[in-house]
């Protein structure tokens, strides 16, 4: 049996005591426990006490890079085209990838989308393009390839062999109560990105009720942690520091959010819908050498509606078909006259998976058509009677627990009630 060169009671100790790990013990731990030597419990351990302890920020490069080494690297040099690609940390109506890709791809760079399903209250970017008839999320690599050169935009599953460590270490965190540590989340983020092997990179980082950190300063610190990140590994990294107190757009769902990235492909959508996929496609422009872009012009005269149909069809699905629709509504009205002045994101999130858009379970299937349309946003004069939403599922038994996640979660107030509406973007870290 050969030696092994740490004993990860030692590392333990070290971190519980608020000790830095060195880059060789981090290497032999994360490879330790990829190959099974390092047992769950003692990585549950380590991960507490990281989550309690922090980690500087070389022990946060060492092991990013070990997650990275855990697995496959892509490589896009064989592309005659710069690649961009952007990643978010998720939100409740956060469709923004869907017009994206495309319309980034529109100005002839690669967009390749290595992407997702959903678990819990947000929703999964290739769930909701598993709504279009005939639409397959997994690609043979040299699909992937030629899709990228042909097209441009690629969204579709990340292999199995992309920092195979960081997919047992995020499973472990899900089950132990360690997600929300900064280290963890920076380093599980961006071993993927880098790994994928884009060249330069755009993070939409939320903050506010419906992500994955609520707190601005610490979704702040997680921002600057991964740029940095980014940059130490030669990707050109920027993010943009993004309000997730109000779901994104008027649809959460599946099919409801492909059908409202069209009509913002189409040159309409909704103004936040617009405003973020505007801003995150001239930052990725940016980077990828196209800083005076004019973003507007692909969504107004089509180009990036061309790149959308060329990307779906490549990837089986049919553009043109029509989009499931759900067996029941439920329509929630307006019960005075007033004024919109809260509509909470992450009841919202969570009303919507309970309608079965979202899953529970990994191997669960989501209901395409089930989901919420908004009809309203905070700041919009309404009257009594007034749709404010609607929420569709194929089950009506559904209907009841999703309304009691709604309790409280919106609120129509005086007339005349001041209200002030948040910015979307709050900041941008480069
Ligand atoms: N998404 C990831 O990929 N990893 C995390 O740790 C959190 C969100």
């Amino acid at each position: 049996m050969a030696i092994e060169k740490f004993d990860a009671v030692d590392l333990i100790h070290t971190k519980r005591d608020k000790g830095a790990l060195g880059t060789e013990q981090i290497n032999w731990l994360v490879d330790a426990y990829t190959r099974g030597y390092v047992g769950d419990e003692q990585m549950a351990a380590m991960t507490m006490a990281i989550f309690l302890n922090g980690m500087g920020r070389q022990e946060i490069r060492d092991l990013t890079l070990a997650m990275i080494a855990s697995g496959e690297r892509m490589n896009f040099d064989s592309l005659s085209k710069p690649t961009t690609d952007k990643h978010s940390t998720g939100g409740v109506g956060d469709k923004i990838t869907l017009p994206l890709a495309p319309l980034v791809a529109s100005f002839g760079v690669a967009v390749p989308q290595l992407s997702g399903r959903g678990l819990g209250h947000t929703g999964g970017t290739l769930d909701k393009l598993e709504s279009i008839p005939g639409w397959r999320a997994d690609l043979s690599n040299e699909e992937f390839f030629a899709q990228l050169e042909d097209v441009g935009s690629v969204i579709c599953a990340a292999g199995a062999g992309l920092a195979p460590a960081d997919k047992k270490l995020y499973a472990l965190r899900d089950i132990t109560g360690t997600v929300e540590a900064i280290p963890l989340i920076a380093s599980s983020i961006m071993s993927k990105k880098i790994a994928e092997g884009t060249a330069a990179l755009v993070l939409d980082v939320k903050f506010g009720s419906g992500a994955f950190l609520k707190d601005p300063a610490r979704s702040r610190e997680l921002a600057e942690t991964m740029v940095a990140l980014g940059k130490d590994a030669g990707v050109a990294t920027v993010a943009l520091l993004t309000n997730m107190n109000v779901p994104l757009g008027l649809t959460i769902g599946n099919a409801n959010e492909v059908r409202e990235s069209v009509e913002v492909l189409a040159g309409g959508g909704p103004a936040d819908v617009v405003e973020l996929t505007v801003a995150l496609a001239r930052e990725m422009l940016a980077l990828a050498g196209q800083p005076d872009a004019d973003v507007e012009a692909a969504l107004k005269d089509g180009r990036a509606m061309d790149t959308w149909r060329a990307m779906i069809s490549a990837q089986g699905g049919d553009p043109d078909a029509a989009l499931p629709v759900a067996r029941e509504q439920h329509v929630v009205t307006a019960d005075r006259d007033g004024i919109l002045v809260q509509q909470e994101a992450l009841p919202f999130g969570v009303a919507a998976w309970r309608l079965g858009a979202g899953r529970a379970r990994k191997q669960d299937p989501v209901q395409h058509a089930a989901g919420i349309d908004l009809h309203a946003k905070p700041g919009d004069t309404v009257t009594k009677g007034q749709p404010l939403f609607t929420l569709s599922a194929d089950e009506p038994e559904r209907f009841e627990r999703a309304l009691e996640s709604l309790e409280g979660a919106y609120e129509v107030a005086e007339p005349g009630t001041p209200f002030e509406v948040q910015p979307l973007i709050a900041d941008r870290i480069s």
